[in-house]
């Protein structure tokens, strides 16, 4: 078999050429990294279960029209997708205090926020991804005023409807994080969804307990890692419980 050119390597994920101009192969490591590359480890199955979580979830926001770069899964660690040019801005949607805004401006965590915050920060691990504001963005380029409005849109839409999803399966979308891409399609471009959404970059905690379901678990040395990630994947419905071809659909939580 011919090697695929590897494109690029990040923390959680590897990017190969795919089999057509303008796709790509996203390789899901079992990689962990938290506080920007200070602390690494590896969680076992992590990759197989992003791929599916990332999967299930680009799906169905697919199907209520939100645009992404999905386009299927191949096996147990990769996922075909459309090459896009990333936007370098991480796009962070909080509904509860937590992480770095409870810090910053002393909140209780766990506390509901009056509404939806959306934060922009930087994409540059040398920078330690710093938060930005829209004037920012604009001012150096990196994304176009209405790119940052249909940026925040999507965001929300995303967002309500997440919550909606993880809410069904006991668990509470507490804040999580989005990466955009242009699309270039002849003379047209589109901004899409890119990179992945899984328990690596969102906050989950279940419903009744308030136990940490997310990468959290690995950030605060909480144990218990694999378990809440099969745990997510479980209750989507995505767990392969009996090999990769046993897949159910999401179990309601009564
Ligand atoms: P924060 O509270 O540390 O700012 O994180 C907010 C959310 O964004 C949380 O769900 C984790 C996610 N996140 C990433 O996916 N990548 C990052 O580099 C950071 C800092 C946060
Ligand atoms: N994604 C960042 C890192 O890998 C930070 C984080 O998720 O905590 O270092």
């Amino acid at each position: 078999m011919a090697r695929r050119r590897k494109l690029y390597e990040g923390k959680a994920k590897v990017l190969f050429e795919g089999p057509e101009p303008g796709t790509i192969i996203q390789y899901f490591k079992d990689d962990a990294t938290a506080f920007n590359n200070k602390k690494t480890g590896t969680i076992t199955g992590k990759g197989v279960l992003n791929n599916r979580i990332s999967e299930y979830l680009m799906v169905r926001l697919a199907e209520i029209g939100i645009p992404t770069h999905f386009v299927r899964r191949l096996n147990m660690r990769e996922q075909l997708v459309r090459q896009v040019e990333i936007i370098p801005i991480e796009v962070v949607v909080r509904n509860v205090a937590a992480g770095s805004i409870a810090k910053r401006f002393d909140l209780p965590e766990g506390d509901a926020l009056p509404r939806s915050i959306i934060e922009f920060y930087y994409k540059s691990d040398a920078l330690d991804d710093p938060m930005i504001a829209e004037e920012h963005i604009t001012a150096f380029g990196w994304a176009a005023p209405q790119e940052i409005d249909e940026m925040m849109t999507l965001s929300l839409r995303v967002n309500d409807f997440l919550c909606g999803i993880f809410s069904v399966i006991g668990l509470r979308l507490v804040d999580f994080k989005l990466e955009f891409g242009r699309l270039y399609n002849d003379d047209e471009v589109r901004l899409v969804l890119a990179d992945e959404i899984s328990p690596d970059n969102c906050r989950l905690w279940d419903i009744n307990t308030n136990e940490k379901m997310d990468k959290d678990r690995f950030r605060r040395d909480l144990g218990g890692v694999e378990e809440a990630y099969q745990e997510v994947a479980r209750r989507l419905g995505v767990l392969p419980e009996a090999g990769a071809m046993d897949i159910k659909g999401p179990t309601a939580v009564q």
